[in-house]
């Protein structure tokens, strides 16, 4: 139908130019449904109660969409053309929409804008999009997108932007480019499960400016054509062959060309210098092979240059030093061997030098490398460099990396006074002496990291003045003493440092240092840590990295006494494997921030202080020391703890029946006390245990089932002086523990044999049921995602 609005409109034209028009308005009108504001809020409204209907419990801003209430052109999320006549955008970008996408849009004629990321849309991507004409800005993003890519009956002709990032969509996508290329300036295709061959999709699309397809399992050749583009990224996908230099032949204007992660081969040619914009050029990781080109000295507005894990020769040409512009270096595991190549030490300009895993020999004295004036991190870790680590360092170091070599000697005393040090990293070395105590004046160092050395004497005093310390690791070495109070001050005021690092405005490209850096420092095997092993791809190493060193949250972490609390920093105090001695000082307390205590294989004896059920542990760990008395009842106030270990001390008393409390706890170790006596619980959290966790406790009065069972070998006789109505009592607790158990995991298989079945029949009176699948899974990645594991997840890119 033609709007009055229009006629009355037309009406003060001349009647000449009138009768073609409504001709013309007839012929549309009669071709497509609908071409009005009014057709317009009709396929919004059926647009929201499909929404509805996927997720009846938690809608999202589309639920203000109401006829009458509001013009259509305010209802959030819909903008309109500039007199209000039509709807052209959509954007209910994280608006909790969950179940397949909407397959109506092409009735909204006037459609450029369609906006439905961050979501849990599932499904696959309907034959109905390609319709939409007028489209021009397509942003699918962040969603669980499944199934095939077909935009391809022609009719997304204006599409500029496409972005369908970190989705499940599969196959092959040369059905859909080159037919969709027409107007297309963006196309995001990274992290799907994408494949087949790229070698000439991209041909006919001329304006064409940037293309990601990272994290696909894309294969074959490359793309030749890519130098026309802006940025091309197509690292971690499974391409292979060489970079032939015709494809830096003609006009370059490639700014971002990120390769890395593939299977390229052969020489990487020089003519890339025809590219005079680039800021990053990223190899990391082929197989390349020769001389690195010489040319690239002349790209001077480089600013990364990654040309890591792959077999490039020892030769680092010296016009590589008239990079003025070069931050970040890595030349990290080429396996160049031999002593560390003396031009390193002329990369004035650098801030980043990563050059770990290089089976490099020899020292580093003769090389300034250590003495770069603006070099910020240096990375030298995973060599086999030897000899005593040079006095002189440059000021500017915010961490310096040189674990995993065979350095010996004492640690300079003038490694004390890079005053903006944030990490030092000198593990798995050969070190000894002591600890200087000049470390007291690093008021920024976070991380610590001294483990595996042959250190000796006691910690200092003076690292209690590191305000910024929240991690330190000095385990297996042979540091001896006491834990002096004054220690229990470290770490207490981290936030000056966060706050510095939230203020610099970094040079961000995902590096190759990170993973292997995090992964060192977070003990993933541990909790809170444990996220870590399946998120620290390289790819989440940089985003994580840059959150711990600013202070955000990245482990929950609740105060003692509270289920659920303010997320915080997770810091930790890894002792282990030493010989300290004494007591622990009750001033441990003080320690707000500790989730992770490791005193093990030491001497400390007396009693543990029982201010430590203050801490917001989740992991402690006393194993194989001397410890007496009893065990705090406190330790049952510290609801996170996952891993308590309190094995082979010499712990007496009664058994803290508090520990019953503990429900998340998942590993207990009390074996190897044999003074402690007392009744472990028949229900709860200790019973989940096997005799493992209570083994040479002779005194020790154990559940019936438990014995019954065979668990426990070894309980006292004691266990007849239960009078044998608490074991009936008993009985009946394991058995309803049983049943319960059975019953548990018998609702399990049903449903998932019936999801199953609904899944496989996919016929229409199923869709309601999934949707309630859709709905639980939607909550449950809700859940993840906005909770402990946000901040990391959310900027894999
Ligand atoms: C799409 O929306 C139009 C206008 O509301 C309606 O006439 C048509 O039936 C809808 N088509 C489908 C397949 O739902
Ligand atoms: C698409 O949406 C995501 C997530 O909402 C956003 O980060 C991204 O910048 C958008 N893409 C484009 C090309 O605007
Ligand atoms: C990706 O697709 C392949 C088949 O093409 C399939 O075997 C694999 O499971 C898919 N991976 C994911 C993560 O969906
Ligand atoms: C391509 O790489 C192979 C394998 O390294 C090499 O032998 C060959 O010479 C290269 N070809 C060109 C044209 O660079
Ligand atoms: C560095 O640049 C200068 C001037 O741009 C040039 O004269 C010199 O030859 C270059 N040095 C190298 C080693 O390429
Ligand atoms: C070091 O960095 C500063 C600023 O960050 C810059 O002005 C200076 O030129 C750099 N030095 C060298 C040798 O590149
Ligand atoms: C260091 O040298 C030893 C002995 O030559 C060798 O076994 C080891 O792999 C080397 N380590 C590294 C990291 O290069
Ligand atoms: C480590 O250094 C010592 C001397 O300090 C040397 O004897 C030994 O061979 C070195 N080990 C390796 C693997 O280089
Ligand atoms: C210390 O050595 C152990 C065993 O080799 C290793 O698992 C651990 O990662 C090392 N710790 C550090 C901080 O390097
Ligand atoms: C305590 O530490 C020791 C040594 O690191 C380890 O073997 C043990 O598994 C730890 N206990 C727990 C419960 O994690
Ligand atoms: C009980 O202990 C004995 C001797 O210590 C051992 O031979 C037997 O295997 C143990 N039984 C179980 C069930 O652990
Ligand atoms: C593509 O999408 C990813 C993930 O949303 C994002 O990190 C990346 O910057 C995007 N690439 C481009 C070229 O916009």
């Amino acid at each position: 139908m033609v709007s009055p609005g229009i006629i009355a409109d037309a009406d003060s034209k001349s009647l000449s130019l009138l009768v073609p028009f409504l001709l013309f308005l007839l012929i549309t009108a009669t071709s497509v449904t609908g071409d009005s504001l009014d057709s317009d809020s009709q396929v919004l409204l059926s647009f929201k109660s499909h929404l509805e209907s996927w997720n009846p419990t938690e809608p999202g801003m589309y639920n203000e969409w109401e006829t009458g209430k509001q013009e259509v052109c305010q209802w959030p999320g819909i903008t309109c053309t500039p007199e209000g006549s039509r709807v052209t955008g959509i954007n209910l970008r994280d608006s909790t929409i969950s179940g397949p996408l909407f397959s109506n849009f092409s009735s909204l004629t006037q459609l450029t804008f369609l906006d439905l990321s961050s979501n849990t849309i599932g499904g696959s991507i309907p034959d109905d999009l390609s319709r939409c004409h007028n489209l021009k800005h397509l942003n699918l993003s962040h969603n669980i997108i499944g199934g095939e890519l077909s935009l391809s009956s022609g009719g997304l002709s204006n599409l500029e932007v496409l972005d369908l990032s970190v989705n499940k969509i599969s196959g092959d996508v040369r059905s859909t480019f080159p037919t969709l290329c027409n107007s297309l300036v963006v196309a995001n295709l990274s992290t799907n499960n994408f494949s087949g061959r790229i070698d000439d999709i991209f041909n006919e699309c001329r304006y064409l400016k940037h293309v990601d397809l990272r994290y696909n399992r894309f294969s074959g050749e490359i793309w030749a054509g890519f130098r026309r583009l802006v940025q091309f990224s197509v690292s971690g996908n499974r391409l292979s062959r060489n970079i032939s230099a015709s494809m830096f032949r003609g006009n370059c204007n490639l700014q971002v060309l990120d390769l890395s992660g593939n299977e390229f081969v052969g020489e990487f040619p020089g003519q890339v210098s025809n590219c005079q914009n680039l800021n990053v050029l990223d190899l990391w990781g082929n197989k390349f092979t020769g001389n690195i080109p010489g040319e690239i000295g002349s790209i001077s507005s480089l600013r990364g240059l990654h040309l890591g894990n792959n077999m490039f020769s020892r030769d680092i040409p010296e016009t590589l030093l008239n990079l003025s512009n070069l931050v970040y270096l890595d030349l990290s595991r080429n396996n160049f061997g031999g002593e560390l190549q003396e031009i390193f030490g002329r990369f004035t300009q650098v801030k980043y030098l990563v050059l770990y895993g290089n089976s490099y020999v020899g020292g580093i004295y003769s090389s300034n490398i250590l003495t770069l004036p603006n070099l910020s991190r240096l990375d030298l870790s995973y060599n086999n460099f030897s000899g005593r680590l040079p006095p002189q360092v440059s000021q500017s170091l915010t961490f310096l990396i040189l674990a995993f070599n065979n350095f010996s000697g004492d640690i300079p005393y003038e490694y004390g006074n890079m005053r903006g040090l944030q990490g030092l990293d000198l593990s798995s070395n050969r070190l000894t002496g002591s600890i200087p105590a000049s470390f007291g004046k690093l008021r920024s160092l976070l991380w610590l990291m001294l483990a595996n050395n042959s250190l000796s004497g006691e910690i200092p005093r003076e690292i209690g003045n590191c305000s910024s310390l929240l991690w330190l690791n000095v385990a297996n070495n042979q540091l001896s003493g006491r834990f002096h109070p004054e220690l229990t001050n470290m770490g207490s005021n981290p936030t000056p440092t966060f706050e510095v690092n939230r203020r610099k405005r970094d040079y961000i490209v995902a590096g190759s240092g990170e993973c292997l850096v995090m992964k060192r420092w977070i003990p993933a095997e541990f909790p809170p840590f444990i996220f870590g092993l399946e998120s620290l791809a390289k790819r989440s190493c940089r985003s994580l990295w840059e959150h711990v060193r600013k202070g955000k949250c990245i482990f929950p972490v609740c105060p003692p006494g509270s289920v659920v609390g303010p997320l915080d920093i997770s810091g930790y105090l890894q002792l282990s494997g030493n010989k300290l001695s004494g007591e622990v000082p009750a001033s441990i307390s003080q320690m707000k921030k500790l989730s992770m205590l490791h005193l093990g294989f030491n001497e400390f004896e007396g009693k543990l202080p029982v201010e430590i059920g203050e801490l917001p542990l989740v992991f402690l760990n006393l194993t194989r020391n001397k410890f007496s008395g009893q065990i705090p009842q406190e330790i049952g106030n510290i609801y996170n703890l996952q891993n308590l270990d309190l094995s082979y001390n010499n712990f007496s008393g009664n058994f803290p029946t508090s520990l019953n409390e503990l429900n998340e706890m998942s590993k207990f170790n009390i074996s190897y006390n044999p003074l402690i006596y007392g009744v472990i619980p028949s229900r709860g959290q200790l019973a989940t245990f096997g005799k493992e966790s209570f083994l040479g406790n002779p005194l020790l009065q154990f559940p019936s089932f438990f014995i019954q069972s065979g668990n426990n070998n070894n309980t006292s006789s004691g266990e007849g002086d239960n009078n044998g109505r608490e074991e009936e009592e008993d009985d009946e607790a394991a058995i309803d523990m049983l049943a319960f158990c059975w019953s548990t995991v018998l609702f399990y298989v049903v449903a998932l044999i019936g999801i199953l079945v609904l899944v496989y029949l996919d016929c229409p009176w199923c869709r309601p049921w999934l949707g309630l699948v859709d709905a639980f899974m939607a909550s449950l990645k809700r859940m993840l995602f906005s909770n402990r594991y946000s901040s990391v997840i959310k900027e894999k890119t």
